[in-house]
C-alpha cells in the first residue's frame, strides 16, 4: 500500500515509519519539520535500508499538499502532524487550532479532491478529561480540559462527520495513552526541544545529568504511593498498533475510536525506581506541588483494540526504561 505519512519526522511517526517499511509498504513523508529534524528521516532509510519520499511542507501549503497528493497518489493517510504541548496550546490557542484543526481539513480536502478514503489518525487519551470512571472505555464522555485537547476532539468529530457524509470514507482514532521509549537500535527517539514537560525525557535527562533532579509533581494523589499513575505505552509498540490500523481502516468504511494503551499503570515513583535500576545508580528527586490540571490515574480498557485490530502492547517497564536510556546516551554522545 502507497501510505502518506504526514508528520513522519515526528517521535512516532518515525518508529511508524520503520515498521510500515518493514511489512512492505510505500511511504511518503509530509513534514514540516516544525518539531523534527529531516536527519531522523536519513536514521529510519538506514535502519530499514529502504529509500521513499519526502516533502518538507506544512499542512496549510495548499498547493504543496494538493501536489503531493497528485504526484504520488497515496492509498492511505496516517496523520501525526501536529502541535502537542498542553502548557503552549493554553497560551497560544489560535496557533493550536490553526495548526491542528485547520490542518486536518485541509488533509481531508485533498484526500476528498484526490480520491484517498482511508485515514489513521493521532488522537490522544486526553479527549476524555477528568475521569468519571477507570479504565476509560471508548464510551467515556469526551470533556477535554486543554485547548490542544479540544483540537483532538474537534478533529476526531471533523473526521467522524467526513466518514458519515462519504460512503467510501474510513477512518480509525487512535486514544493514545502516554508513549515513551525508543527503538531497539537508539537510532531514533523522542527529541524534545528545552527543558522536557513529560516524565520519561525527565528522567532520562536526570540520569544523564543534564538535569539535577526530578521533580515529582504530587504525592498526596489517592494512589498506591500518592503519585500520579499513568498508562505508559511504548512507541514501537504503538507503531505497531499503526500497522494494524492501516490494515483495519482499508479493509471497511466508517468511523472507530480506539485507545492505544497497555491496560495498567505506573506511579511516577515506581517509573523512577524502574529507572534507576536500569542506570544502576540513584536519581535525585524533590516532591512538589500537584501540576495544575493532572489527574491522580490514568488507564485504558484496551478490549477494543484487542478484538478490532488484534493488537496489545508487549513491550514491558524494563524495556521502555532501556530503550529511552539507551537513546539518551546515544544523543548525548552524538551532540
Ligand atoms: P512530534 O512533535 O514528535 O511529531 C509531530 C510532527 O509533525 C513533527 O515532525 C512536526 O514537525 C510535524 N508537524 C507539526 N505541524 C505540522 C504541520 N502543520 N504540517 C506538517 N508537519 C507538521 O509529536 P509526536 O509525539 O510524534 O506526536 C505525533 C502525534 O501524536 C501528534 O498529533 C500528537 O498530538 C499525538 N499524540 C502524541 C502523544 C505523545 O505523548 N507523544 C500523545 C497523544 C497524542
Ligand atoms: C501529558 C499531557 C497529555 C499528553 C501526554 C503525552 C498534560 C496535562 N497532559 O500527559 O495531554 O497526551 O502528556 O505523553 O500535560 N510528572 C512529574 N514530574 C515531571 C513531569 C511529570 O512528576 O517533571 C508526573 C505527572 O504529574 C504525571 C506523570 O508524571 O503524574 C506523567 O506526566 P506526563 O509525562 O507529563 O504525562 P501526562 O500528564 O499524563
Amino acid at each position: 500500500m502507497k501510505i502518506l505519512v504526514t508528520g513522519g519526522a515526528g517521535f512516532i511517526g518515525s518508529h511508524t515509519l520503520v515498521q510500515l517499511l518493514r511489512a512492505g509498504h510505500e511511504v511518503i513523508v509530509y513534514d514540516s519539520f516544525a518539531n523534527s529534524k529531516p536527519q531522523v528521516l536519513d536514521q529510519v532509510k538506514l535502519l530499514t535500508s529502504k529509500d521513499f519520499p519526502s516533502i518538507k511542507g506544512d499542512l496549510l501549503e495548499r498547493d504543496l499538499l494538493n501536489k503531493t497528493f497528485a504526484e504520488h497518489r497515496p492509498d492511505a493517510v496516517i496523520h501525526f502532524a501536529g502541535l502537542k504541548a498542553v502548557g503552549e496550546s493554553v497560551e497560544k490557542p489560535l496557533d493550536y487550532y490553526q495548526n491542528n484543526v485547520t490542518g486536518t481539513l485541509e488533509l481531508l480536502t485533498a484526500m476528498e479532491t484526490h480520491g484517498c478514503h482511508n485515514i489513521v489518525f493521532s488522537s490522544s487519551a486526553t479527549v476524555y478529561g477528568t475521569p468519571k470512571y477507570l479504565p476509560y472505555d471508548e464510551e467515556h464522555p469526551l470533556s477535554p480540559e486543554s485547548p490542544y485537547g479540544r483540537t483532538k476532539f474537534f478533529v476526531e468529530k471533523i473526521i467522524e462527520d467526513w466518514t458519515i457524509s462519504n460512503p467510501q470514507a474510513s477512518a480509525i482514532l487512535l486514544r493514545y495513552f502516554n508513549p515513551v521509549g525508543a527503538d531497539d537500535s537508539a537510532l531514533i527517539g523522542e527529541d524534545p526541544s528545552g527543558i522536557p514537560n513529560n516524565l520519561v525525557p525527565y528522567i532520562a535527562q536526570v540520569a544523564s545529568g543534564v538535569l539535577p533532579h526530578l521533580q515529582v509533581l504530587g504525592d498526596d494523589y489517592e494512589t498506591r504511593d500518592g503519585t500520579g499513575e499513568r498508562d505508559y505505552v511504548h512507541v514501537v509498540d504503538l507503531a505497531a498498533a499503526h500497522l494494524a490500523a492501516i490494515n483495519y481502516a482499508t479493509s471497511q468504511t466508517g468511523c472507530d475510536a480506539i485507545n492505544i494503551g497497555t491496560g495498567t499503570s505506573i506511579t511516577v515513583m515506581e517509573f523512577l525506581k524502574a529507572f534507576e535500576k536500569t542506570v544502576g545508580k540513584p536519581l535525585p528527586y524533590k516532591i512538589k506541588p500537584r501540576r495544575s490540571g493532572d489527574v491522580a490515574k490514568m488507564e485504558a480498557k484496551v478490549d477494543k483494540a484487542k478484538a478490532l485490530l488484534q493488537w496489545e502492547s508487549e513491550r514491558n517497564l524494563e524495556n521502555m526504561c532501556e530503550t529511552t536510556w539507551r537513546w539518551q546516551r546515544y544523543k548525548m554522545s552524538s551532540n
